[in-house]
């Protein structure tokens, strides 16, 4: 479907009034004639320590204190620094390299802008959750606006590694289980973050992640391996690096996981046969943190050199926080196991990223004069407050609502209660770049706002984060992560009764902590720690309703808590502005419109569990139960909450599909119709989804595919008819041969609000 790809940048624009955010910016490509003659010229002066200085990425810290930073910039030694985010910081070492080195080669700048720099907007999976392509764009010009204004030209996003594990807990980074929707999502944030071009004042290169199939790591656990099959990889885990890439990301950062037992950073098919010869990838490869010394705890190099041979060969350009390849790049180019034509490859690459962020014509674009800096970083007025709230109330998703308890009225007495309800470094969600918890609005501040003189609203604490003292140590390990209550369990937990026994609803706002879904934050058990459940075990038994309020970075398992509340939100880790969007859905301001982007499972027993399964030959029917068939017999194989699941405060109901035409021709199309109406009593948005499935093919394919979705908002009463247009492409899949092609044969559209209650309607696709 081309819409698959729409360019729908026009942004909302009540939201702008900047002329900045008021164009989708059109894509300049570089002239890379130029810029190869420019680079070309520029390698032939550079020396072999010179040019392997280039592959350099480095981070200013213990290991690598200013002074030794400004030795090498000095010497020609560093390529591209990362994790220094202000501009007075970053002018030090730019000018360095002007007034001290020979070449006089411009360092990039570069940093983890995930979801905002100094605003902090939803995280990537609240983000995948509005379904909501201006929303997303919105976060990436806002993103990389605020990224080059602190002087950065890279940013190391967007992440669009699928998963169907939520035990890992660097799902939170990314868009989902979905294969479509990520793609969407990652070409949308590459487009917002580049822009007309990544030279621009207002623009960042991006480079994106994990290259590739990270989130396919075994069981869920961290820098696990990946085992996995062709049609598998190319059908569901490659294509939203593709799209990425086709959208003209200038990086891909390279995952640390092995493929079919080869490490990525070693994977010479993955990285040239694959990412340049096939993909025709012009820009620049990065490894991990680490990543190369890592080859030998593979098992795949032998030693530190060896790691360096293999990683330069199988395509990594640049090394991130290196010590090996300037170390053992010179003595493996002079013993020949390293060719100069193999540098000057690596070189060239990084030099050609340098040019199309305008580095060389000015290597100040984004850092700026002196005089110019923001006399405080974090000056209030450089955040981007209303943009925050707007994309946080759409990735707020109402799983339940149970008589139609939410929205509440601003009267009588609300409880607030729970461990999040006043965290503001925990709603920032992981990879929080250079936001400050301090600036967050908490649940508590946006609801104390919210009933300001209409209603009376208590709070208490309740419970810890979790009881558990090794998850506490965990948490804390580097920093005071998560406050840990003195007072005992009992103690929080009584004076949460006494707060619920005055109030007429209890709202709860329970979950995990921002560090618990973060990189190296996989877990086996993904309830809500027992320490809060055990407090939502006691609000029950005060026989108050009441309304759960979801923090986390994850698909968790409430299996238990969604049978005790009445109402389920689920706001994942909603930035910097969550506490206004929260309370926003919560009171009925607006109208929640988010789609879950990950199946909730009933249980983890249940892993892996996602949508776009494979058909088995003894399929479960729940209506005629039969032992001999695919499902565990002491749990339902359904999910709780199915993908693409999300409740309004109105209701939209749905025509039957109509086609263009019953039949598609090879090279055809055809268009696929349904009308929705707001049959409710509010005005509001859902999101209208297309799912396809080829029942007969000569392999296995999935029960249903994600392939068109379309956000669309109805008056009370309106009604609209969406279209999806559906070409070869959308019925294409990779063979057993690993042969692309689209079979003739019967295939069936289904159209609804999530991906189980569906509006069904075969068609024909002849050759
Ligand atoms: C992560 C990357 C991140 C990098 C730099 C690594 O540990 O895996 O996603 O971009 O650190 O912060």
């Amino acid at each position: 479907m081309k819409s698959m790809f729409p360019r729908s940048f026009v942004l909302p624009i009540a939201l702008f009034s900047a002329t900045l955010f008021a164009e989708p910016p059109t894509p300049i490509k570089p002239n890379t004639s130029q810029r190869d003659q420019y680079v070309s010229s520029l390698l032939k002066k550079m020396t072999l320590d010179e040019k392997i200085g280039q592959l350099r990425l480095i981070s200013v810290g213990p290991d690598t204190p200013k002074s030794a930073v400004k030795e090498m910039i000095e010497k020609g030694q560093v390529g591209a620094i990362f994790n220094t985010v202000t501009r007075p910081d970053i002018r030090i070492m730019q000018d360095q390299v002007m007034q001290l080195s020979r070449l006089k080669i411009p360092l990039f700048f570069a940093y983890d802008v995930v979801h905002g720099q100094r605003t902090i907007f939803p995280i990537p999976l609240g983000l995948a959750a509005s379904w909501d392509t201006q929303a997303v764009s919105t976060v990436g010009r806002i993103s990389a606006l605020e990224a080059a204004q602190d002087g950065l030209n890279m940013t190391w996003a967007p992440m669009v590694d699928v998963s169907h594990e939520p035990r890992w807990g660097r799902s939170s980074e990314g868009f989902g289980e979905d294969t479509y929707l990520t793609s969407i999502m990652g070409k949308t944030m590459v487009e917002a973050m580049q822009g007309k071009s990544p030279a621009d004042r207002d623009s960042v290169m991006t480079s994106v992640k994990h290259f590739a199939l990270y989130g396919a790591v075994e069981g869920g656990r961290e820098y696990n391996s990946v085992d996995m099959s062709p049609q598998q990889m190319f059908q569901h885990y490659l294509p939203p690096y593709k799209a990425a890439l086709q959208a003209g990301s200038g990086g891909v950062m390279v995952s640390l996981n092995s493929i079919n037992g080869v490490p990525a950073t070693a994977n010479h098919w993955l990285l040239t046969d694959l990412l340049r010869d096939q993909w025709h990838f012009k820009g620049i490869t990065i490894s991990d943190h680490g990543a190369i010394k890592e080859l030998i705890n593979h098992g795949v190099a032998k030693d530190p050199a060896d790691a360096v041979r293999i990683a330069i060969k199988a395509g990594i350009d640049m090394s991130m926080s290196d010590q090996y390849y300037s170390q053992y790049l010179p003595g493996l180019v002079k013993s020949g196991a390293v060719t100069q034509a193999e540098i000057d490859n690596a070189a060239r690459h990084v030099l050609n990223v340098k040019y199309d962020m305008g580095l060389f014509r000015d290597p100040y674009s984004h850092i700026g004069a002196a005089g110019s800096d923001p006399q405080d970083t974090n000056a209030e007025d450089r955040l981007h407050r209303a943009q925050a709230r707007d994309v946080a109330v759409q990735s707020i998703v109402l799983l339940k609502n149970w008589h139609h308890i939410l929205p509440l009225k601003k009267q009588g007495t609300i409880a607030l209660i729970g461990p999040l309800a006043d965290s503001q470094r925990d709603i920032m969600g992981s990879w929080s770049a250079a936001g400050v918890a301090k600036q967050s609005i908490t649940l508590l501040q946006g609801m104390r706002e919210a009933v300001a003189g209409k209603a009376t609203l208590l709070y208490a604490k309740g419970a810890n984060i979790t009881d558990n003292k090794k998850v506490q140590d965990f948490l804390n390990l580097y920093d005071a992560a998560i406050q840990v209550d003195t007072r005992s369990p009992q103690q929080l937990r009584d004076e949460a009764i006494a707060t619920a026994k005055k109030a007429d609803v209890v709202v709860m706002a329970v979950g995990e902590s921002q560090g618990m879904a973060h990189e190296a934050s996989s877990r086996s058990d993904i309830r809500i720690p027992q320490a809060q459940r055990e407090l939502i075990d006691t609000i029950k038994s005060t026989g108050k309703p009441i309304v759960l309020v979801l923090m986390n970075g994850r698909a968790l398992d409430i299996t238990q808590q969604d049978q005790q509340a009445e109402a389920v939100l689920e706001t994942w880790f909603s930035g910097t502005e969550g506490g206004h969007a929260i309370s926003d859905i919560l009171f009925g301001d607006k109208n929640p419109s988010g789609k879950l982007p990950v199946t909730f499972p009933r249980s983890v027993g249940q892993l892996p569990l996602y949508y776009n399964h494979l058909p088995t030959g003894r399929p479960y029917d729940y209506t005629h139960p039969n032992k001999y068939t695919s499902h565990y017999f002491d749990i339902d194989n359904s999910p709780l909450y199915p993908f693409g699941y999300g409740l309004s405060y109105t209701e939209f109901t749905f025509s039957p599909i109509t086609f263009s035409s019953n039949t598609m021709m090879a090279n055809g199309k055809i268009v696929a119709s349904v009308t929705v109406t707001n049959s409710g009593k509010v005005a509001g948005a859902t999101i209208v989804q297309l799912y396809l499935r080829d029942p007969v093919a000569s392999i296995s394919r999935p029960v249903k595919e994600l392939k068109g979705f379309q956000k669309v908002m109805l008056q009370p009463g309106e009604s609209k008819t969406v279209s999806f247009t559906l070409d070869k492409d959308d019925l294409s899949f990779w063979n057993q041969e690993m042969k692309y092609v689209a079979e003739p044969g019967e295939f069936i559209v289904m159209i609804g609000t999530d991906s189980v209650h569906t509006e069904d309607k075969a068609f024909t696709y002849q050759k």
